[in-house]
């Protein structure tokens, strides 16, 4: 991009971030994700960071956000709200621990303390001697607003506490609205035509500051304490046991840690089960636990230096369209897949993703150029959900479904298939807000992907397009020996639009396939390594994994013996090719008219292309070399395989008919025909012993 682009890039995200952050925080009404929003924000902030020079001190998007609201009056807190730094990975979490002990300067080890990051809303409540007198939101850290009816409305915000505590005493904590209530409270709003609350966070927001107490109540909110102000107390772990005492309640999930392994064993661990607790949490707060140190590590802006929040991966994030490009299924229909700038999504990168169909393309109206939202949860393949149109500069680009089939370049026919089969409606699909619920994260219906199929669909008018030649892909991973895809897994592939040929399994990553139903990353990752293991193919196996007419694991050795490099093989006639023992007219014909195909040539192009690397490791002088066996019979001590490999892995090869070209007929229990075709043409016979005597 050049500078003016750049520029131009920054004061859109800028516009745009300041424009959803009042939604937010103005009207409760944000019309994309947190993930959105925090997406959006650190390009702004690689990009600032990258080019200082357009930097602007004055942009609204650095004031502060949560001004307090004019209906309720203001408060000023007595210490400053702060807020957290956060830590998009485990390895942010390590970079912080070496921070903090380098501040700390002399070599010790740190206690931690590790709890839920509740997704709901900070609020201060004040306690003079153990009643309730006061409760303020957070509105920018030192003004917030003063909410204390509607926050007697909490049941689990005591009005008097249990036992001594100080004359004056602050409790901070989370007011969080239960997924359940959020729930039910969407489909209210939903039926009496009412905008709906994008996650749990914005419903709690949006309650609390209801000037009616009565609908507080009415919308049951909880209240989590998560720290105390004024308790003379040594760990922050023990403010956590005194809150409890003093009746409080405090999320059930905590764990101290004196190694960071500890706290990333709780990260985990809480990874796996926050999808299925009551409310919505985001990630893990990380605390220095001894108080004494806490000062001494001290703040810096508005975030304390001994806290972090581990936020566990996003499931949205922005990214660009850079291209669109088509894939051909198995029914020759065309799939469209947009092509992105790679980014990280709910923890593996996405670069590419399906856009199903034309419909879909039309629906979201996503063109070449966009900024898009994707969305990647753990079961559904990442997917566009959204445009962010705003972005736009005027140069992006519509898509067009090519008129020239992408393999075969046969014509491209576009059929009416009104609700008729197409991979989209085949695949998982959020098709409704309910999908998200769990995860707190939907925006509208009308963003997201309705279900059924595509109007129109466009299909290559070629019946043999080796797009459409299941087998073939089958055969080629075989005997590329990535035996961790299957015929099914090819299939879905297929389906998804994710490939068209052998050539795209190259550009698979794990994000394509961990999506894909009842698969996990694991399993994901397992292919994609198993994928890259063998991409570097030896000459004879990648010559058979072509399929070409007539050519077995034999011939394909033959050729690789004869010629040496692919190279050689392509430039070959037929009269050379014909001249190598055991290979005939028929083949020979059909090797040579394999190359002249010129789809042929573009998919072995790809394939290079993608990665796939051959080598050639000539059998040198191996006792067979040059000779050519034929098997017949039953062997006693081997299969037939095992015999076959014997006779290659010796420079030998085998043939399945006895010519005059034959070296030895191995002959094992009741052997055929071809023992008598060795005996007319007087070729030697032998048997199973003889043969391994001579290895
Ligand atoms: S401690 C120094 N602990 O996260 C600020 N915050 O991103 C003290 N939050 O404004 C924050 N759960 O609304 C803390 N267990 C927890 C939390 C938590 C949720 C929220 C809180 C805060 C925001 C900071």
């Amino acid at each position: 991009m050049s500078d003016l682009q750049i520029q131009k890039r920054i004061q859109k995200l800028r516009d745009e971030i300041s424009r959803l952050r009042f939604a937010y925080h103005v009207t409760n009404n944000p019309s994309v994700t947190d993930d959105v929003y925090e997406s959006l924000s650190r390009e702004l902030h690689n990009l600032e960071e990258q080019y200082p020079q357009f930097i602007d001190e004055n942009s609204a998007v650095y004031r502060v956000a949560g001004k307090p609201l004019d209906k309720f009056k203001k408060v000023t807190h007595n210490t400053r709200m702060l807020s957290l730094n956060d830590a998009f990975s485990k390895d942010e979490v390590s970079q912080w621990e070496t921070r903090t002990l380098k501040i700390l300067g002399v070599p010790t080890s740190l206690n931690y303390f590790c709890e839920l990051k509740l997704d709901g809303l900070a609020i201060s409540l004040i306690y003079e001697n153990g009643v309730f007198v006061r409760g303020a939101t957070r509105g920018d850290g030192f003004i917030g607003e003063d909410i204390t009816e509607n926050l007697k409305m909490i049941e689990t915000i005591p009005l008097k506490l249990k036992g001594s505590c100080p004359e004056s005493f602050e409790v901070r904590g989370e007011v969080v609205m239960p997924k359940r209530v959020w729930r039910s409270l969407n489909k209210t709003q939903e039926k009496e035509g009412k905008q709906l609350f994008a996650n749990t966070r914005n419903a709690a927001a949006g309650s609390l500051r209801q000037l009616d107490p009565s609908i507080v109540k009415e919308r049951k909110l909880d209240f989590f304490a998560w720290d105390a102000i004024g308790l003379s107390i040594a760990n922050h772990s023990d403010i956590h046991s005194s809150l409890r005492e003093l009746g409080f309640q405090v999320a059930p999930y905590e764990s101290k840690a004196d190694t960071l392994d500890k706290v990333f064993s709780f990260i985990d661990e809480m990874g796996k089960i926050r999808e299925n607790l009551p409310y919505g949490t985001d990630g893990i707060v990380v605390t220095v636990d001894e108080l004494a140190l806490r000062d001494k590590i001290g703040v810096v802006g508005k975030a304390p230096r001994y806290m972090v929040a581990f936020k566990y991966p996003a499931e949205r994030a922005t990214t660009i369209v850079l291209d669109i490009t088509t894939n051909v299924g198995r029914t020759g229909v065309l799939t469209p897949l947009a092509h992105f700038n790679p980014t990280l999504v709910a923890g593996s990168t996405v670069s590419k993703s399906t856009l199903h169909n034309m419909d879909q393309i039309n629906r979201l109206d996503i063109r070449i150029g966009d900024t898009v939202v994707i969305q990647k949860a753990g079961d559904v393949i990442p997917e566009v959900v959204e445009v962010l149109a705003k972005l736009r500069t005027g140069k992006e680009k519509k898509f067009k479904m090519p008129s020239k089939c992408p393999v075969c370049n046969f014509e491209v026919e576009k059929k009416n298939t009104g609700s008729e089969q197409s991979s989209y409606s085949k695949s998982p699909r959020i098709s409704s807000t309910n999908s998200l619920e769990g995860r707190g994260q939907t925006v509208s219906h009308k963003t997201l992907p309705t279900s059924g199929g595509p109007s129109v669909a466009y299909y290559c008018t070629n019946k043999n397009c080796p797009a459409k030649n299941a087998r073939a892909l089958q055969h080629f991973v075989s005997v590329f020996e990535i035996y961790t895809i299957g015929p099914k897994i090819l299939g879905r592939l297929k389906d998804e639009g994710l490939i068209s040929d052998s050539a795209d399994l190259f550009t698979l990553e794990v994000a394509d396939l961990s999506g894909l139903e009842r698969f996990g990353v694991k399993s994901a990752e397992n292919i994609i390594t198993s994928i890259s293991l063998h991409k570097r193919i030896l000459l004879w196996r990648f010559i058979y994994a072509l399929g070409i007419i007539h050519v077995g694991e034999q011939t394909a050795r033959d050729l690789a013996n004869h010629f040496g490099s692919l190279d050689k093989i392509q430039k070959a006639d037929v009269e050379e090719i014909n001249s190598i023992e055991n290979i005939g007219p028929i083949v020979s014909n059909s090797i040579v008219k394999f190359f002249q195909d010129e789809a042929n040539l573009n998919l072995i192009n790809k394939l290079i292309k993608n990665g796939v690397t051959i080598y050639h490791e000539k059998v040198k002088g191996g006792i067979f070399s040059g000779k050519t066996f034929v098997l017949t019979g039953t062997l006693d001590t081997m299969s037939r395989d095992e015999a076959k490999k014997k006779i290659t892995e010796n420079g030998g090869s085998v043939s399945s008919s006895v010519s005059n070209k034959t070296s030895y007929v191995l002959a094992g229990e009741n052997a055929g025909s071809k023992y008598n075709d060795a005996k007319k043409l007087n070729i030697q016979i032998v048997s199973e012993v003889e043969f391994l005597e001579m290895l």
